[in-house]
């Protein structure tokens, strides 16, 4: 008989797990409290924008292997694997990662479960979580000891979702016991089979994987956003340093751009709940460490708008600007954490005027930021602005011809925060062109 799986959380993660155990073959239950969302995925669309995933959602809504609904009395003695995918956000006024929603997953799922059942936790959360969760399904579960906890994180980048969910780089399987193991290898048979590499380990390691990975990747970003400082004074060219240093195969050129920093749902957020659960182990030296990281990235936004504020020369009382991207890395309409944005924000809290543009994310901008204003095209933004800020890397930034957007501004000054324009084409058009960390 085919497995059944129920995916709990339907957002981001819970949309292309739900919609990628489908397509591996499975019977698939996604359940989620939105009802607005439950309906939206019931008719194969995805709740937010990821390349991919509508077609691959509609595509299995429509053979049936896959529905959603708001109710856990449907998957409770239903699904053979539940995967918990709700979110972990970082707690307001503190580090750590709240955990109110696993927890009310656990309220409503453990009265529920009745027969043996494998909950598989997906979510980023603090280590130790497994095994807490595992003692509540055990008092709170008319099935007790035979529900049993396992951890498998995710490692979806956005824009890349379905292809990770399809084909994962490595597959962490954090178990406490061998049938665990077998039955995550039968859920993972179709990537095992193509070749995903598969790490077999106890719960709290798995549990440590994804804020580890994610902690690494921040120290990459803000290791060479460092060096664009330097780069900076000693008048060096930090692109063609990450080139020259990413083709060490022990250094790779992977997150080795420099920019405005790191943002977004992940990283900010699991770096700082790592450190957050490293200081209640007691484990100083990683907080100190990824304190700096975090550091490093923050100041980034304060350094693309010293550069551009240097650039106009002037007050920024009574400017212009206009900043091309608010989501916070291109391919994506996700504005959490987004350097682009909080640099606009920033700026019009200084009294410029600040008109944004983003392909895809000017809907999610405006509800985080309603004050700023929002345009429809790069050229209704860049009309009559002072200075022009690049914040989001979107292909169509790059194509645009710096001769028709001089003919719109009121100065011809641009900051490429992203150092992804052709400095030279913007130069030869007559633009005064700065990229922090190139000369
Ligand atoms: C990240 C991890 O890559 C993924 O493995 C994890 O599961 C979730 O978090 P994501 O948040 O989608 O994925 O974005 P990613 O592409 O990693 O970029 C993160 C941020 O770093 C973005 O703001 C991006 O613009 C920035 N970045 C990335 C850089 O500034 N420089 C780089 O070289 C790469």
């Amino acid at each position: 008989m085919t497995l059944r799986i129920s995916v709990i959380g339907t957002n981001y993660l819970g949309a292309n797990t739900a919609a990628g155990m489908a397509e591996f073959g499975f019977e698939v239950i996604g359940v989620d409290i939105d009802e607005s969302r439950v309906k939206l995925l019931n008719e194969g669309r995805a709740p937010l924008f990821e390349p991919g995933l509508d077609p691959l959602l509609k595509t299995h809504t429509d053979t049936g292997l896959l529905r959603f609904t708001t109710d856990y009395r449907e998957i409770a003695d239903w699904a053979d694997v539940h995967f918990i995918c709700v979110g972990t956000p970082q707690t307001d006024g503190d580090y750590a990662a709240d955990l109110s929603q696993v927890s009310s997953v656990v309220d409503t799922l453990a009265p529920l479960l009745t027969k043996p059942a494998l909950v598989v936790g997906r979510s980023t959360v603090p280590v130790g979580t497994a095994a807490a969760l595992e003692r509540r399904f055990h008092t709170e579960s008319p099935a007790g000891q035979q529900v049993e906890l396992a951890w498998q994180p995710e490692f979806l980048r956005e824009a890349h979702g379905v292809d990770d969910t399809l084909h994962p780089d490595r597959l962490v399987f954090g178990v406490a016991s061998d049938a665990a193991e077998q039955r995550l290898r039968e859920v993972f048979a179709t990537p095992i089979a193509e070749g995903s590499p598969v790490v077999v380990s106890n719960r709290q390691t798995a549990e440590l994987v994804k804020g580890a990975a994610n902690a690494f990747l921040a120290t990459k970003i803000s290791f060479i956003n460092a060096l664009a400082e330097m780069c900076d004074v000693a008048g060096a060219d930090v692109s063609l340093l990450a080139d020259a240093i990413g083709f060490d195969a022990r250094i790779g050129r992977g997150m080795l751009n420099a920019g405005p920093g790191y943002g977004g749902g992940c990283l900010p957020k699991d770096l700082r709940a790592f450190m957050a659960r490293a200081g209640e182990l007691g484990v100083e030296e990683i907080m100190t460490f990824l304190r700096a990281v975090d550091e490093i990235n923050r100041r980034r936004r304060s350094r693309i708008i010293d550069v551009a504020h240097d650039l106009i020369g002037a007050e920024w009382l009574g400017r212009k600007v206009a900043v091309l991207g608010a989501a916070f890395k291109a391919g994506t309409d996700d504005v959490r954490s987004s350097p682009a944005l909080d640099i606009a924000g920033r700026i019009q809290l200084h009294g410029a005027t600040v008109t944004v543009y983003d392909p895809q994310a000017t809907e999610n901008a405006r509800l985080v930021r309603p004050t700023l204003t929002y345009a429809s095209s790069v050229l209704e933004a860049c009309q009559g602005a002072n200075v022009v800020l690049h914040l989001t890397e979107w292909p169509e930034f790059r194509e645009l011809d710096p001769a028709e957007v001089k003919a719109v501004v009121a100065d011809p000054l641009i900051v490429d925060g992203r150092l992804a324009l052709d400095a030279d084409a913007w130069r030869a058009a007559g633009w005064t062109f700065r990229a922090p960390g190139k000369p």
